[in-house]
């Protein structure tokens, strides 16, 4: 299949575009690079080996990617593109709000123009809300987001289910991510975040690598284990098969599925950082700090619904997932643009 990777230079996106190729798929990225660049889609295809066809081009501009569309006849789109920093969405409503939900509309309208009818959209576990009980089920109603990054994939959902109620020969699979992380195992691709670092992993290859001096831990009062947060890290190859699947799936039906991509397990903060140092034979210093605002003591997926619809299970372990952070980290000490 011909398929559209709007953010495609990004993350996910990257390591979606490699498992692709793999699959024997035909990739198309639009990438306006406001949170990534062009560094990382030459690393692509020193992967895959060939060039993967790019447009630097805001997913916002109709004029443009109707261009895009009328170019390629695309069978169908993975829309990655957003602005995704929590902390950021809460002093910059607007911005994330007009971005987000923009995007999507343009590229809906863009996509009816033209035909195009199946699309697999970058949502998050964020759109659970903070529910009681774990794990976290499709079909357990949402208890609201808690910032603006949450509500506009909330949003976006929505819009995506309004389109399939108007026009049922729409195809549309909202994949709830739970925590991606990991890195490409070439050591080429990974994350590579400007500034200093929100989430927890890629915090963690900071310090590893003397940049930060150590790493706060949130709260060590929560009810679990160790009392640290519990999370479900999920690889980001892991992840990208996903997506490979999720088109394949998108291409034999039509309405509209909700689809957990985690691993079903959960890890806590201190028992990442402990494997991180033991895989890696690195010291990562940590002070226990207070408890985050908005965080929850604990979340993990259940992957039923993914294996039972699109026969993918996470294979990528905990280990795994340090080791190749930490490859992409000491390979590329200041990301993509050392
Ligand atoms: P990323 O920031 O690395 O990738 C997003 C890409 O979209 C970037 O390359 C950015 O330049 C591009 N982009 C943003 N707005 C654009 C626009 N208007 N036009 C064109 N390009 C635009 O983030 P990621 O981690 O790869 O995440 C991909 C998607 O998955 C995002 O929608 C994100 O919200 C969602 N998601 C990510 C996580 C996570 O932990 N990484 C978790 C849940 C959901
Ligand atoms: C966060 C977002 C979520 C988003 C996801 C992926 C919040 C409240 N949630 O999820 O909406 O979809 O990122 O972008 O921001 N931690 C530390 N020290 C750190 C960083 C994190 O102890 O420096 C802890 C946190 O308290 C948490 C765990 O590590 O227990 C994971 O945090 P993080 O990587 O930020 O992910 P989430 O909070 O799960």
């Amino acid at each position: 299949m011909k398929i559209l990777l709007t953010g495609g230079a990004g993350f996910i996106g990257s390591h979606t575009c490699v498992e692709l190729c793999q699959a024997g798929h035909e990739p198309v990225i639009v990438d306006n690079y406001v949170n990534s660049c062009s560094e990382a889609v030459r690393r692509v295809e020193r992967i895959v080996g060939h060039a993967i066809p790019c447009y630097e081009a805001d997913v916002r501009n109709k004029e443009a990617l109707s261009r895009i569309f009328d170019e390629n006849a695309f069978d169908a789109v993975i829309h990655f593109a957003g602005l995704k920093a929590v902390g950021e969405s809460v002093a910059q409503p607007l911005r994330y709000y007009r971005n987000n939900l923009d995007s999507t509309l343009t590229l809906m309208e863009v996509m009816q123009e033209h035909g195009v009818r199946r699309i697999v959209f970058s949502s998050s576990a964020t759109v659970y809300g903070n529910q009681p009980v774990v794990p976290y089920r499709e079909d357990m109603p949402s208890l609201g987001c808690t910032n603006p990054y949450g509500w506009t994939k909330f949003m976006i959902e929505k819009i995506l289910e309004g389109q399939v109620n108007a026009d049922p020969s729409w195809s549309v699979v909202l994949l709830r991510y739970f925590n991606p992380i990991g890195a490409h195992e070439s050591g080429l691709i990974g994350e590579d975040p400007s500034g200093l670092p929100n989430n927890l992993m890629p915090y963690i290859a900071k310090v590893a690598v003397g940049e930060l001096d150590h790493l706060n831990v949130f709260g060590n009062d929560y009810p679990t284990k160790d009392g640290t947060g519990v999370r479900d890290y999920i690889h980001v190859v892991d992840l990208a098969k996903g997506h490979v699947l999720a088109c394949g799936y998108a291409a034999g039906r039509t309405g509209c599925e909700i689809i957990n991509l985690g691993t079903g397990s959960g890890c806590s903060v201190l028992e990442l950082v402990h494997t991180f140092e033991r895989v890696n034979g690195v010291r990562i210093p940590c002070v226990i700090a207070p408890r985050r605002p908005g965080d929850i003591a604990v979340n993990y997926a259940d992957p039923t619904r993914a294996r039972e619809l699109l026969g993918w299970t996470a294979e990528k372990t905990i280990e795994d997932m340090c080791r190749d952070t930490y490859r992409f980290q000491t390979r590329n000490p200041k990301g993509y643009r050392g």
